[in-house]
């Protein structure tokens, strides 16, 4: 028998600085969540109370009482917010299967494509959310987060047709997410600019304002924003206004001393979210017989650097 908290509650998967700033914006309004931690089967009984620090954008330090259980725990999920990379999102879910009511709602915030529909064919009962942000933070130890940059989160639906319930869309207000009704545009504005500012600036090994400022990189730039936008306007997805190399040039001139996500997992030896950013690129690309030669060389190079990392 569950209460009604255990069903309201959001459970996290991935505890990176995007589900650790999540759990503390929750617990902030007081909205039940719990993180899930791997473990063994064996250390399926593993309940754990922590201590979360969230450093605030105005440097201020706010201490949280959090819950971490073992993704082999027993208990049913309703709500799960999934915030791992997107290169790890199916198999982070696989052994959490067995909990999800059949009416539970995932709500997916991470970078990239491609992983939401396989999510969405693996489990055709339950809903897929899909969520973005613009918001940024680093992790600075184990559940200690800094929010380093305030931005605008939305979520939809995948599949537009169905409803989601006033429940939840009351608790992602609250937290000051908002429901857009055609959130695979704002997912595809976004991978459009990831599929430029983060594997040149991995690949040249620079912030994100360089891109702009040295003119090899600047010609790039603009040469992987022309083909990026060939793809998006053929799949009707328009980049909104002034078109992409705009987009970037904003985007990268107010992160212009940042290091994008992709330059920190080549730098730090992680893998990329390369094939859910501009793998999924090519794959409509290759569809629509639009070429994307540099795209395409691109994607090697990043693979051949995960391969290989900085000298
Ligand atoms: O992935 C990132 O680092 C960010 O989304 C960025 C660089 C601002 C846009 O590509």
């Amino acid at each position: 028998m569950h209460t009604n908290n255990t069903e309201q509650a959001w459970y996290i998967l991935g505890t990176g600085a995007i589900g650790t700033l999540w759990a503390a914006k929750f617990l902030q309004h007081s909205i039940p969540c719990r993180l899930l931690h791997r473990s063994t089967p064996e250390q399926s009984g593993d309940v754990i109370s922590r201590k979360l620090n969230l450093i605030g954008l105005d440097d201020h330090q706010h201490s949280y009482d959090l819950v971490s259980e073992s993704i082999y725990c027993n208990g049913e999920i309703n709500r799960i917010l999934v915030c791992t990379k997107s290169y790890q999102c199916i198999a982070a879910i696989e052994p959490l299967i067995p909990r999800l009511c059949d009416a539970a709602t995932i709500l997916i915030l991470q970078n990239g494509m491609g992983q939401q529909q396989e999510l969405a064919r693996m489990l055709p009962k339950q809903q897929i959310l899909l969520a973005s942000t613009t918001e940024a933070a680093m992790i600075k130890s184990p559940l200690e987060v800094k929010h380093t940059g305030s931005g605008i989160s939305s979520f939809g639906c995948l599949d537009h047709s169905t409803q989601i319930s006033p429940d939840i869309t009351a608790q992602l207000k609250r937290i000051n997410m908002q429901q857009e009704q055609n959130i695979e545009a704002v997912l595809w504005s976004k991978l459009s600019v990831n599929c430029v500012i983060n594997p040149l600036t991995a690949i040249h090994n620079c912030r994100n304002g360089q891109l702009l400022q040295n003119p090899k990189l600047l010609s790039l730039t603009q040469q992987l924003c022309t083909e990026v936008e060939a793809v998006t306007t053929a799949m009707d997805k328009p980049i909104k206004a002034a078109g992409l190399f705009d987009k970037v040039r904003i985007v990268a001139t107010a992160t212009s001393q940042n290091y994008s996500s992709m330059q920190q997992d080549i730098q730090y030896e992680r893998n990329t979210e390369i094939d859910f950013i501009n793998g999924y690129l090519q794959q409509h690309a290759d569809r629509l017989n639009i070429p994307c030669p540099l795209n395409r060389q691109i994607i090697s190079q990043i693979k051949q650097l995960e391969l290989s990392h900085y000298p």
